[in-house]
């Protein structure tokens, strides 16, 4: 396909944003027969610069916190109230930064060197850049400012001071002690490899970092909403990403999210604004920005495509929905008994998240720990379950299971309803001669059905691009978006919110297969429309994310060095 049409032709045919996304979606699917268009070979002389930075603004390197962080137990994150507050200080934030968006290894093989982080990315090309809005801080600052985080650096770049005036009035409304974190992505370093479909990734990405910085959080007994009555204009004038005036040299950041974090309450929380004042907004507009964005590559290809589906789900602001979890499980119904003890610390987990690169085909996990993963999943009914506290949406996106070597379970194809009321809408979506069978021992509050028994090692795999981690996994799973429901009750810039959701989930099993001693792998590469006929799905249902979980085969011919070395390691 050819990425260059005429300037001014529309390749996303619809009128309204709604089938415009739609026409993206389904332009972006992997068929067996065709993949959505890319390059189709990578460019290395155009290759994206992992690393922004905004030449001119001062950095404020943070100082490395001691291991461990946060000396509590991985299981301790989940249980509301349970971890005291940190200060807000330099070190609270360096410690945020670390266990969300930081380097956690530096990989080399045969004189190539690469960097990981602490969230994952597809292709691990890090569109997603993070930002914080925070007080005066002993040894950061000494007034309010916004804040580019640097990562290879571990540090933060001052690109706008604040009038404290305009500080307390954007902070008014919050609790004591709260501060906003923001996120943008750069669609030009996934589409630099992935072309067209490179827009859903940049999204499963924030989804992930988005998960990354509230579960950061609750290892400092913080917590943190997304501010969904910030539109992304809003976003944009609060990160300063509307300010480039070297547009053309230098890649643009999309607005994502702004989000707040605050000092977690115990016994509950109280209600955090879901938005920002315009005129506040305006104010920090027009403070004093500092420092230009560097280019992360000397040339360029459009995808425009990636454009177009940009601006169709251009945000004013989210429209209010009545979500009401009443009818979702409580804690104690979806763990039985109970999770209150585990293998690892939280930084050992979040600091030790990595990709299996591949699988042994071997290990198997009990049904118990798949019990618990799943359950880490679903919101609970007093809406306090971490992470999904963070997003004011009941779940719209659910599992279709392919157990391979879970002991306990008979092996096959499984469905997972995150959301209780789903269930019969999922039933009746899916193929009519599955079995919608409660597993053996399953907690009641876990809506998991087995579907069909049988091996599905080589059809998980097929689906998967062919990918052998989908099949040598303990299990593996494709994420159904509950699509034309959420786009019909949101509008089409819900689009991303979906994708989101889906890389929130994705985070959640990476961290609980640490915990597990075993690992997990995101798969964006998937065939999409083959993973419907699967599970016998209408296109009013999407699938938007596969993920694998299963016991590793390290590749032994890397050598691995730590994030940041022994002294500091961040020139
Ligand atoms: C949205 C997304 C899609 C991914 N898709 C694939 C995939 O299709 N196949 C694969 O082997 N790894 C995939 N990965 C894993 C990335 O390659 C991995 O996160 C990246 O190389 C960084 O490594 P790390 O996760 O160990 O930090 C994906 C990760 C994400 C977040």
């Amino acid at each position: 396909m050819d990425p260059s049409p005429d300037p001014g032709q529309r390749l996303l045919e619809g009128d309204a944003p709604e089938e415009v996304v739609l026409a993206y979606h389904e332009r972006t699917k992997h068929h067996f027969h065709r993949y959505a268009a890319s390059p189709g070979m990578m460019d290395w002389a155009t290759q994206p610069n992992p690393f922004r930075r905004y030449g001119g603004a001062e950095l404020a390197r943070l100082p490395l916190p001691q291991q461990p962080g946060r000396a509590v137990p991985f299981w301790q994150l989940y249980v509301a109230g349970s971890v005291a507050p940190a200060p807000l200080s330099i070190a609270s934030v360096s410690l945020f930064f670390r266990y969300a968006l930081s380097l956690t290894a530096w990989k080399r093989l045969s004189g190539t060197t690469w960097s990981l982080r602490a969230n994952p990315s597809s292709g691990n090309l890090h569109p997603t850049e993070g930002y914080a809005v925070l007080p005066a801080l002993d040894g950061l600052h000494d007034g309010p400012a916004v804040h580019h985080y640097a990562p290879r650096e571990h540090g933060l770049e001052r690109r706008a001071d604040l009038d404290p005036a305009v500080w307390s009035a954007l902070m008014a409304g919050f609790p004591t002690g709260s501060f906003l974190v923001g996120l943008s992505s750069i669609h030009w370093r996934e589409a630099w490899k992935y072309g067209e479909r490179a827009f859903r990734y940049c999204q499963h990405d924030a989804g992930h970092a988005l998960a990354a910085m509230r579960i950061s959080a609750a290892a400092l007994g913080w917590r943190l909403s997304l501010l969904t009555d910030v539109g992304d204009a809003g976003v944009s004038t609060i990160l300063g990403l509307d300010r480039e005036v070297d547009g053309e040299r230098t890649e643009r950041e999309h607005p994502d999210m702004v989000a707040a974090v605050a000092p977690a309450t115990p016994g509950g929380s109280a209600a955090i604004p879901r938005g920002l004042l315009e005129d506040v907004l305006r104010a920090v507009g027009a403070a004093t920005w500092h420092g230009s964005a560097n280019a992360l590559s000397p040339a360029h290809v459009d995808w425009p495509v990636i454009d177009e589906v940009a601006r169709a789900t251009h945000r004013e602001r989210e429209p209010r929905a009545e979500e009401d979890l009443s009818r979702f499980a409580s804690e104690d119904e979806l763990f039985a008994p109970l999770v209150r003890s585990g293998s690892f610390s939280a930084d050992k987990v979040i600091l030790g998240r990595r990709s299996a690169v591949s699988m042994d085909g071997a290990t198997s996990i009990p049904a118990e720990t798949f019990f618990r993963m799943l359950g880490r999943l679903v919101p609970t009914r007093d809406g306090h379950s971490m992470p999904w506290d963070a997003i004011p949406w009941r779940p719209r996106i659910h599992l279709g299971l392919f157990v391979h070597r879970v002991r306990g379970l008979a092996p096959g194809l499984y469905a997972l309803a995150r959301d209780p009321d789903k269930v019969e809408a999922l039933r009746a979506a899916m193929r009519r001669d599955f079995l919608w069978q409660r597993p053996p021992s399953c907690p009641p509050g876990l809506h998991l059905y087995l579907l069909e028994e049988g091996d599905c090692q080589a059809l998980a795999a097929a689906v998967s691009c062919g990918q052998d981690i989908a099949g040598d996994g303990a299990f593996s799973l494709g994420m159904v978006a509950d699509y034309a429901g959420s786009i019909g009750t949101y509008g089409a810039a819900f689009y991303r919110n979906l994708f989101w959701e889906a890389g929130a989930v994705g985070q959640v099993l990476y961290l609980e297969a640490e915990e597990t001693g075993i690992r997990a792998t995101g798969i964006g590469c998937y065939f999409d429309d083959p993973v419907h006929e699967v599970f016998g799905l209408p296109k009013s249902w999407q699938s938007l994310y596969h993920f694998t979980v299963g016991g590793p085969v390290e590749d032994v011919r890397l050598t691995t060095s730590p994030g940041y070395g022994q002294d500091g390691g961040r020139s």
